[in-house]
């Protein structure tokens, strides 16, 4: 049975945290699914698969074929998919529009958009059309540009009070949880203990109800640096390199195929 985003805001009360990654592709997904609560189909897809510079460039019918692809590869986990740039700042109407037709594409449980007190009245019209919304606060990417660079939010006074605000407004508004990214520890512990939905943290600290990275950075194969936040559990660049330089080598001393590789003739 799949997890619903009821499932997923139960963890909060029961004090489960929630195991959350992102996932693009249907075999990622499969790989995932029984050892997630949430796969998220993240427009980080944008840097992650199509080498693009930001998020900005991930357009609705791409994260629909990417969530297309991770709803039919998993079965437990509950699958959100993120509104891109552009497809719900707009104005609410814009967003129903969108979100609607992600969601019958794709059939996820639910979508998620960055921002917060701001897109109160969005969040409130998607759940009131029964879309779950995740909300995501602190860092938000999309709104990244050269100039303003990507920051740890919530590190003045102000700029906590807006953070714990926008929580407020988008908890208030009938979000199912929010994503946390990138702040300090007191701050991801002020707003867990300050909402009733859950707190899911990237760069946010253990203080959050549930962890989400994006997986491509966890098992070492962007070729990139990560941020300070996360955890390499592997380092698939490596055994992927290896394969190949080993595959390269067989093919020029024509030892691949090997016997057990070719076809053969019946024998007559
Ligand atoms: O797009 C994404 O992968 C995200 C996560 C980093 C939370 O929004």
């Amino acid at each position: 049975m799949r997890k619903t985003i009821e499932t997923i805001k139960n963890h909060k009360d029961r004090n489960e945290p929630l195991v959350c990654l992102t996932a693009y592709t249907a075999r990622i997904a499969q790989l995932l699914d029984q050892h997630c609560d949430l796969l998220l189909v993240g427009d980080s897809m944008g840097m992650v698969l199509y080498g693009i510079e930001n998020t900005r460039g991930v357009s609705v019918d791409m994260i629909i074929n990417h969530g297309k692809a991770v709803v039919s590869g998993s079965e437990k986990a509950c699958v959100i998919v993120d509104m891109p740039f552009g497809s719900y700042e707009g104005n609410p109407a814009q967003a129903l529009k969108n979100a609607q037709r992600i969601m019958d594409e794709t059939q996820a449980q639910g979508v998620k958009i960055e921002g917060g007190a701001d897109f109160g009245p969005t969040v409130e019209l998607l759940t009131q059309n029964n879309i779950p919304v995740v909300g995501h606060i602190g860092l938000m990417p999309q709104s990244v540009t050269d100039a303003s660079g990507f920051k740890v939010q919530g590190k003045t006074d102000d700029g906590i009070d807006q953070l714990l605000k926008d929580a407020k407004a988008l908890e208030e508004a009938g979000a199912a949880a929010i994503v946390i990214e990138a702040t300090i520890e007191s701050v991801a512990e002020l707003i867990t203990r300050s909402v009733s939905i859950p707190t899911i943290g990237i760069g946010a600290s253990a203080a959050c109800d549930g962890q989400i990275l994006v997986t491509e950075d966890m098992v070492g194969i962007t070729g990139k640096a990560v941020p300070k936040f996360v955890k390499q559990y592997a380092n698939v660049s490596d055994i992927i390199e290896q394969a190949v330089i080993e595959y390269a080598s067989d093919v020029r001393r024509r030892a691949f195929p090997e016997e057990a590789n070719i076809y053969k003739k019946k024998a007559s």
